[in-house]
């Protein structure tokens, strides 16, 4: 717990805004000055505007926006105009976030009142609770505006296909926040498995995400939202609006939460849509928790080879292994994960070498089966080191959501692709969204292929 009475949200690697405390940045106004002084020597400022500057918006700057936030205001030509959130500690605590990077916005409750009196904006971030992705996305995309919505796409597969129809129907991108597409660690295993095929024929996959105890977020006693606001909006109780998560109404569960980041990569790095899932959960510890603590989900992707077939769980109780996707074939298995002291490869005995096994500094020396990647250094399978490298090695250093977020700006800027587009996002909240419903019917879910389109 952090001095808000809030526990850390789920592991992200790079300073959480959440450790900055109410003290700090809503009543110590000097705090938030030297802030203001260290920070502006780190980036960009407002100050230095141009015309060309993408003109923002958040709404929803609660944990994860406030990480946004951070992770934006380093791509210059960034000015954040405005932001909404119903919770004025939230609000304040966002401002004066903001101001620390010297940007100045107007404030709302009411994205509705945003929309309608913020004249130039360009694009808007979206970080609300997922019950509410799909309404303020749609709003937004109406508005005329480009829109960065963070996953779960939706808690709902309606939600998720009424964004799609939206995005299309204004013309304006929607980007989804599954920021491992835009992470170059990524992309460097998806080419050595798909291009350079150095799992061979790939067989199976599995992947996880454990944690110690399940996230919740407490808020400061003097600082709730009084009953009727939070009936206004739809939550009942101060648990409620802050544990969100763990509620059928607002969340699709631990699966959608955490899940939806792996199974992304699942479809991603097989190149395919699901076939069929089994799956198995429970509200076995947190007993009073409308949602399963844990899942135990087994996929099948069919291959033009055959079946490829992968185990993943998400479980509450136990951080063993942490976070992590693999995947296993006739020639050897990779290890990936956002937490960047994961990522190798081990080869098969027997699997057959190659010329740049020999000439790369990245071999564990033990017995040279095992390999750490490391972009800009294994790059080439062929030996070579690539030109790029050096490049790709700096990119590698920037966090997963500053990656994403860049991508997003780059493809509102110059047209550039976005690497999760509302396609994409709705097809993984097919695949994670029909895990609830596996279990709920103790039945393997077969998927149609046209359940992933729209
Ligand atoms: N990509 C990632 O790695 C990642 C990590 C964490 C969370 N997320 C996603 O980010 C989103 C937010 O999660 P969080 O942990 O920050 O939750 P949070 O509860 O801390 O933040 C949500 C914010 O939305 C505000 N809000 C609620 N209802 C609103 C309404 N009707 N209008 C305006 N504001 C409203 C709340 O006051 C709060 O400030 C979720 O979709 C979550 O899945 C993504």
């Amino acid at each position: 717990m952090d001095k808000q009475g809030c526990q850390q949200p789920h592991p992200r690697p790079g300073p959480d805004p959440q450790e900055l405390t109410r003290r700090e940045f809503v009543q110590n106004t000097s705090m938030a000055a030297s802030a203001s002084a260290l920070l502006a020597s780190m980036t960009a400022t407002a100050e230095e505007a141009t015309p060309d500057d993408i003109n923002l918006a958040i709404i929803g700057p609660g944990s994860q926006g406030r990480n946004l936030i951070l992770n934006s205001v380093k791509t210059p030509g960034i000015r954040y105009k405005a932001l909404c959130d119903i919770w004025p500690y939230h609000q304040n605590y966002a401002k004066n976030y903001l101001k620390a990077y010297k940007h100045s916005v107007n404030v709302y409750s009411d994205y509705r009142e945003m929309l309608a009196q913020e004249k130039d904006l360009d694009a808007v971030i979206v970080a609300t609770p997922d019950w509410l992705h799909a309404e303020h996305t749609i709003a937004c995309l109406k508005a005329g505006l480009h829109v960065y919505c963070e996953k779960e796409m939706s808690n709902t597969i309606e939600g998720a296909k009424s964004m799609v129809v939206a995005a299309r129907e204004s013309g304006k991108l929607l980007q989804i926040g599954h920021q491992r597409r835009s992470n170059i660690r990524y992309h460097h295993a998806i080419k050595l498995i798909t291009k350079d095929k150095v799992l061979g024929q790939m067989n199976h996959f599995s992947g996880q995400w454990n944690r110690a105890k399940r996230l919740e977020f407490g808020w400061p006693k003097d600082e709730p939202l009084d009953e009727e606001t939070l009936k206004k909006f739809g939550y009942d109780t101060m648990d409620r609006f802050r544990n969100w998560r763990w509620y059928r109404k607002f969340s699709g569960g631990p699966i959608a939460d955490l899940g939806s980041h792996q199974v992304d990569v699942f479809s991603w790095f097989l190149e395919a849509n699901p076939k069929a899932v089994l799956a198995s959960g429970g509200t076995d510890y947190y007993k009073k928790s409308e949602w399963y603590d844990n899942i135990l989900a087994i996929y099948e992707y069919e291959k033009e080879y055959g079946m490829v077939r992968g185990a993943y769980q998400v479980l509450n109780t136990t951080s063993h292994g942490g976070f992590y996707e693999t995947f296993m074939g006739d020639q050897g298995s990779m290890v990936i994960s956002e937490d960047t002291r994961k990522g190798f490869f081990f080869k098969e005995v027997g699997a057959k070498s190659r010329e740049w096994e020999e000439q790369s500094e990245t071999f564990d020396k033990m017995d040279k089966k095992a390999f750490e990647l490391k972009i800009g250094e294994t790059l080439t399978p062929d030996g070579k080191k690539d030109p790029k490298g050096q490049q790709l090695l700096a990119e590698s250093q920037k966090k997963p959501h500053q990656l994403h977020l860049e991508n997003f700006f780059s493809a509102v800027r110059n047209g550039t692709p976005l690497s999760c587009p509302a396609e994409v996002g709705f097809e993984t909240a097919v695949s994670v969204l029909r895990v609830n419903e596996a279990v709920e019917e103790q039945q393997k879910y077969f998927f149609k292929p046209e359940e992933f389109k729209v």
